[in-house]
């Protein structure tokens, strides 16, 4: 049944054996339900339908060397998706909901975990919607928590490979003080027409810039965006970006190497001083830039033309995978082990 040519796996949806469910109903959560049903029912008057009440989150379980299934820091997609939730006001999953519907989704699509060395891994999906009617502008009274599963392979095509992107100058994904932090599908919306724009183009993805000024980088797509120079990781603090668990781990990582992390704001100009750039995030791992193009006075920022990635990121991205895939000892107690 599982018949997949794993190393060749895109980065897309295919159907699984069940997905975990659980409602919010009169003041509590219920238990939770496995369901063999792709579909939502829904009343047409749900919140998520028409106010854009909805937050999803992105995690990844991991097939390791010794046969193990390790799920990465699923605990601060927890937390980040209580914090979307109190952000649009809907009723955030308590710890054990979330946790134990990743772990059933995972334990009951074993077969759909992608077998180690292939550079597979399964996507887990937790979604949270606002199902309760309104009419007026108000947040649901009830809720709906669902984790799906989907082996998938990378984000951007050919893995890590450093790819193109394009500064992007006519448009915005987030506002200052906006939803930019949460992971609400109103930004993706948001991003989904210069998205394309710039992959007809021929670049890779949209890189971001502060909404007020268009001064500083915010973030790249569906990353986070950082560069290297004189053993520096570099990367942007914003409050309209999304907060990147791959960039966290990838702070403490470059420190484990000896780089000096900054957390700051980048002007749009130091790109002409980096020595690497990178895009980092659950689905994006580590994929590195090549090059930036500025559509605004036409500047191309080149960080390599031979298609290999520079040693930093290839030393981050080594070390967090290794992490992941249980080749290395876990010093900062990132993996759950599943099964
Ligand atoms: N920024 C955006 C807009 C994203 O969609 C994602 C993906 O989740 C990220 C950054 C990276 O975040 P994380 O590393 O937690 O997956
Ligand atoms: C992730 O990296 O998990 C994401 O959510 C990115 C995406 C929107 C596909």
């Amino acid at each position: 049944m599982t018949n997949f040519d794993w190393k060749n796996l895109e980065f897309g949806y295919q159907k699984t054996n069940i997905n975990v469910r659980c409602y919010f109903k009169n003041g509590k959560w219920g238990d939770l339900e496995s369901t063999t049903s792709e579909t939502i029912p829904m009343h047409i008057s749900a919140t998520c339908l028409h106010y854009g009440q909805e937050a999803f989150e992105g995690l990844k379980a991991f097939r390791g060397k010794d046969g193990k299934v390790r799920l990465f820091r699923w605990e601060e997609n927890c937390k980040r998706m209580a914090d979307t939730a109190r952000g649009i006001l809907m009723e955030p999953v308590p710890e054990e909901i979330f946790f134990e519907a990743c772990k059933q989704a995972i334990l009951q699509n074993q077969e759909f975990i992608p077998p180690y060395g292939t550079g597979a891994s399964l996507y887990v999906r937790p979604l949270l919607i606002g199902t309760g009617p309104q009419i007026g502008v108000k947040p649901a009274g009830e809720y709906l928590f669902v984790v799906f599963v989907t082996p998938v392979g990378p984000y951007f095509k050919g893995g890590f490979k450093p790819v193109k992107v394009q500064i992007e100058r006519d448009s915005d994904r987030a506002a200052p003080r906006g939803t930019g932090k949460y992971k609400v599908g109103g930004n993706y919306a948001a991003s989904l027409a210069a998205g394309r724009r710039v992959q007809q183009a021929g670049y890779a993805a949209a890189l971001y810039l502060d909404a007020r000024e268009k001064k500083y980088i915010d973030e790249c797509g569906p990353a986070n965006f950082f560069g290297i120079k004189d053993n520096k990781y570099i990367t942007p603090l914003s409050d309209s970006i999304l907060p990147s668990i791959t960039n966290k781990s990838l702070m403490i990582l470059a420190k484990e190497e000896g780089l000096t992390v900054e957390q700051r704001k980048v002007p749009v100009e130091e790109l002409a001083t980096f020595e690497e750039c990178g895009e980092c995030g659950t689905a994006a791992v580590i994929t590195p830039i090549a090059l930036i193009n500025d559509p605004a006075n036409n500047t191309e920022y080149t960080y390599c033309t031979d298609g290999i990635a520079g040693p930093v990121c290839t030393k981050l991205y080594k070390k967090l995978t290794a992490i992941q895939l249980g080749e290395t000892e876990d010093t900062h107690n990132w993996n759950t082990i599943i099964c």
